[in-house]
């Protein structure tokens, strides 16, 4: 998730750690038209999801993550990922690791040591939107690039007694058919380049630095949930889930090899020592309920999902990831302009192009309390020259509607309306956009809750809350990624997400305070900010492969 974090973090906050979301009052906004408020109406009932319609989905999740387990090629991957046990604590080295998610890339020469320590030194580079797209061999030669790069800059701390170890976190979905091996079941994430499904990343980029004579071995190849979990593990030893909530979203999970009824026994055996083992397992959870049986698809999201790169896949991400929140909420805009709602039916030409509403819009929304939304205002007016007058062919009109239905309230020309060199937004605008915004964003984490808590069930009582004292204990999840890291109001909207699904569930009652304790299930269910887990995960990944090609199994 690294690679995926850095476009929204200059952008998306003023305050950057944890905003908070300042919600709209509801019954505070100055409605324009009855037909307007009707349409909101509309809206807010299909973007809510309520708490038997979230529990509906979890359950959908946990069945899926069963059959997934089951066999190859359904929905739900369920990669098993060759990463058995636990981390121990005595990890220690230095490794380079490659983290490629969205829009970056990171090299990282990470140092772990004694007392789960970790120390860094990166590098970012952007990547150029043509390589997402084109040859294979150009987007694994940039990175051998990159690579190469920073290791001429750090020559003199890179370690010279012994080749360099490489853990490279790829953030898409891999079939892993080893530690440092798998082939690429789909790109995500606007990324297609041609011929890649079937192939090996780690072999291309192997190839891609011998051929430029950069002497490090690519020793293992994970998924960035994956080192989001084992980097959050490192430091905090009961963590038993990896979630990435950025660009795209995923999770991974400690599983144990008993339950996967799909594992490959010639290669991990079948005795009773090998079940009892665990296994990282990487969900690939973006694909959840690509048949649409249980998901609320608006029309919205059949927009963002049809104009994809890859129409009809990754629903649930197109539901949840900051790639697509933006567009979601662009479409719903457009969709209220068109039907004459919003802005007195004037669109403008960068709210009329794909992609150009962004989640970090989104965010300085979210934030706004002033109470004219002056920071609504300038994303709308400024950012999106919404409101304004683009040429004297295209006058404003100041008559709201037509429509007879609509003459009951009159549109309000004073005091909350914006003209500034002819940009028209009213307060009631502004109100309806952030209102849009919050039911977009809202949407998305108790999405994710629904998978956390899916996950979490799942798993209680085989790898965590096994007995008593584990159930005390509570459990450790580490989170990457931009949307849960700045997007205002996310964690405590998914927080509150989980906690209306377990009270659901009495098998889950033991997370909530007992009497007379003053706990809460956040101190029971540990939600951990692990940003840039995923390069420190991939480093750990490498010290786990070349112990054990060190010690292969008997
Ligand atoms: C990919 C996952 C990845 C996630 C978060 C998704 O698009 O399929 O492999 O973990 O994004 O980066």
């Amino acid at each position: 998730m690294g690679g995926d974090q850095d476009p929204t973090r200059a952008l998306v906050t003023k305050s950057h750690l944890r905003p908070a979301r300042t919600s709209i009052t509801r019954s505070k906004i100055i409605y324009e038209s009855k037909r307007q408020k009707l349409a909101v109406a509309s809206l807010i009932q299909e973007f809510t999801i309520l708490p038997a319609k979230l529990k509906e989905i979890k359950d959908h999740f946990k069945s899926e993550m069963v059959k997934g387990l089951a066999k190859q090629g359904e929905t739900l991957a369920m990669v098993q990922t060759h990463i058995l046990g636990r981390l121990n604590g005595s990890e220690t080295g230095t490794y380079l690791t490659l983290d490629i998610g969205g829009t970056y890339l990171r090299v990282v020469l990470v140092e772990l040591s004694q007392g789960s320590q970790v120390s860094t030194k990166q590098k970012k580079y952007a990547i150029d939107s043509q390589l997402k797209v084109g040859e294979p061999k150009l987007l694994f030669d940039f990175m051998a690039s990159c690579i190469d790069s920073f290791l001429v800059a750090n020559d003199a701390v890179i370690p010279k007694e012994r080749q360099l170890e490489l853990g490279f976190t790829f953030s898409f979905p891999v079939l892993q058919t080893g530690i440092n091996s798998g082939t690429l079941i789909d790109w995500t994430k606007g990324y297609s380049c041609h011929g890649m499904v079937g192939k090996d990343p780690a072999e291309f980029l192997q190839q891609a630095l011998l051929s430029r004579n950069v002497k490090v071995n690519v020793s293992a190849l994970m998924n960035d949930t994956v080192g989001t979990l084992l980097s959050h593990a490192y430091q905090h030893p009961r963590t038993v889930v990896g979630f990435g909530l950025g660009t795209g979203s995923n999770g991974a999970y400690i599983e144990r090899v008993d339950r996967i009824r799909k594992r490959d026994t010639a290669a991990l055996g079948d005795d009773v020592e090998a079940s009892a083992q665990e296994m990282v397992i990487n969900i690939e959870f973006g694909a959840f309920d690509n048949e649409r049986t249980v998901l609320p698809i608006t029309m919205f999201d059949n927009k963002v999902d049809r104009k994809s790169l890859n129409p009809s896949k990754q629903l649930f991400e197109k539901m949840v990831a900051g790639m697509y929140l933006g567009e979601i909420t662009r479409n719903v805009l457009l969709d209220m302009i068109d039907n004459r709602l919003l802005f007195r039916g004037q669109s403008s030409r960068k709210l009329g192009t794909p992609w150009a509403f962004l989640t970090e819009h989104m965010s300085v929304i979210e934030e706004d309390s002033t109470p004219e939304l002056d920071e609504v205002r300038r994303v709308l007016e400024d950012n999106l020259g919404l409101g304004l007058v683009e040429s004297s062919e295209t006058p404003v009109s100041t008559n709201v509607l037509a429509d007879s239905t609509d003459v009951e309230v009159p549109v309000q020309t004073s005091g909350g309306e914006s003209q500034r060199g002819g940009a028209v937004t009213t307060l009631a605008d502004r109100q309806i956009v952030k209102l849009i915004v919050e039911l977009v964003g809202q949407r998305s984490a108790r999405f994710a809750a629904a998978a956390l808590g899916g996950m979490l069930e799942h798993t209680m009582g085989y790898t965590w809350a096994r007995d008593e004292v584990e159930k005390q204990e509570g459990v450790d999840i580490g989170v990457d990624g931009s949307l849960y890291g700045f997007y205002p109001g996310y964690e405590s909207d998914l927080m509150s997400g989980l906690e209306e699904l377990f009270a659901l569930e009495a098998g889950m009652s033991f997370l909530f305070a007992k009497e007379g304790k003053n706990e809460k299930l956040k101190d029971r269910v540990r939600l951990g900010r692990c940003l840039d887990g995923s390069s420190v995960g991939a480093a750990l990944g490498a010290v786990l492969a070349t112990r054990s090609a060190a010690q292969p199994p008997c």
